[in-house]
């Protein structure tokens, strides 16, 4: 472990305070314009078919393709980077840390507001902080009528992020569009295979095969999805919470766009997945669109969510 750590009690390794919150937030903001270009592009309509529409999502503009020649540098460096370090190897050991050690012990409200402290007190000019984009998210979702856990799920999605404060590697292993390890990189990941190149998996006789180390049918929950802040929430989540699996299917797969955007993947689906999948689709516009709208009243909206935090996570104090 290296960088400077804050006082923590004995067994929690804490927050880094070396980590540049000013470069990240700047990515994490032009990753998500990419994301929006190649949403506007696509088709994504079967939500309708089973979920009211939400009015997130109503026209989409098809003459954007996936225009992410369009991206800045910083992103393409970003994800060459991280399409070259996110082997099986990385990920198995990634999760293998996780399950050693516990990083914080706090509340889900204390863990919003440490990741608004971190990220945005470095950032004064920034447009919407990320309790802002939370508490949007959620707003936005309560305001259509979606469930109590829905909201709740879109109030904590990006509580993950605080990785990048613990022991994540670099931006790599926190952020960006995920996808699966193990098996052959799809080209429908952004930037194609091609950005795959200096990854070492593609010359493995088994991890560069169409199903690699999986079996077709064997089920989402199966595959290693590459490591970032909705891997890691989905772990602390899954165990310590009394959400139900459409929660942690938005958790888990909200950045997996190969799959809940590009159709990748689909050999490895069960039934349950296919609900998984339009779940995915059903939050995935309040996470995209919701920025727009006006700014929330942290303090104002605090005791209804904390009500709701109570309600689905009721030990209070989570181990990250
Ligand atoms: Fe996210
Ligand atoms: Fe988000």
């Amino acid at each position: 472990m290296v960088g400077v750590l804050l006082q923590e009690p004995a067994g929690v390794i804490g927050f880094r305070t070396d980590r540049d919150g000013l470069a990240f937030e700047e990515l994490c903001d032009e990753i998500e314009h990419a994301d929006i270009l190649a949403d506007k592009a696509s088709k994504q309509d079967a939500i309708k078919q089973d979920y009211a529409a939400s009015k997130f999502d109503a026209e989409k503009d098809k003459t954007q393709f996936r225009q992410y020649e369009t991206a800045s540098d910083r992103v393409k460096t970003f994800y060459l980077e991280q399409h070259t370090k996110q082997t099986v190897s990385y990920n198995l050991k990634a999760r293998n840390d996780f399950h050693s050690k516990t990083r914080a012990e706090m509340s889900i409200w204390e863990a919003m507001e440490r990741l608004n402290t971190l990220i945005d007190e470095s950032d004064p000019d920034t447009d919407l902080s990320q309790i802002e984009h939370l508490l949007q998210s959620a707003e936005a979702m309560r305001r259509d009528g979606c469930p109590r856990w829905m909201q709740l799920t879109g109030l904590i999605h990006d509580l993950g992020k605080l990785l990048f404060f613990f022991d994540a590697q670099g931006q790599w292993d926190v952020v960006g569009d995920t996808f699966a390890v193990g098996c052959a990189f799809d080209d429908k990941i952004i930037y194609g295979k091609k950005s795959f190149s200096g990854n070492p998996d593609i010359n493995d006789p088994i991890y560069s095969t169409d199903n690699g180390i999986y079996t077709p049918g064997c089920g989402l929950e199966k595959i290693m999805i590459s490591w970032g802040h909705d891997e890691y929430l989905y772990h602390v989540v899954k165990d310590q919470s009394t959400l139900p699996d459409e929660a942690l299917a938005m958790i888990r797969y909200h950045s997996f766009y190969p799959w809940h955007q590009q159709g990748a993947y689909r050999q490895f689906m069960t039934t349950h997945d296919e609900k998984m999948l339009k779940a995915v689709k059903w939050f995935n516009p309040y996470d995209l669109y919701s920025k727009s709208d006006e700014k929330p009243c942290v303090e104002k909206l605090k005791p209804y969510y904390m009500d709701l935090i109570n309600e689905f996570f009721p030990q209070r104090v989570i181990k990250w």
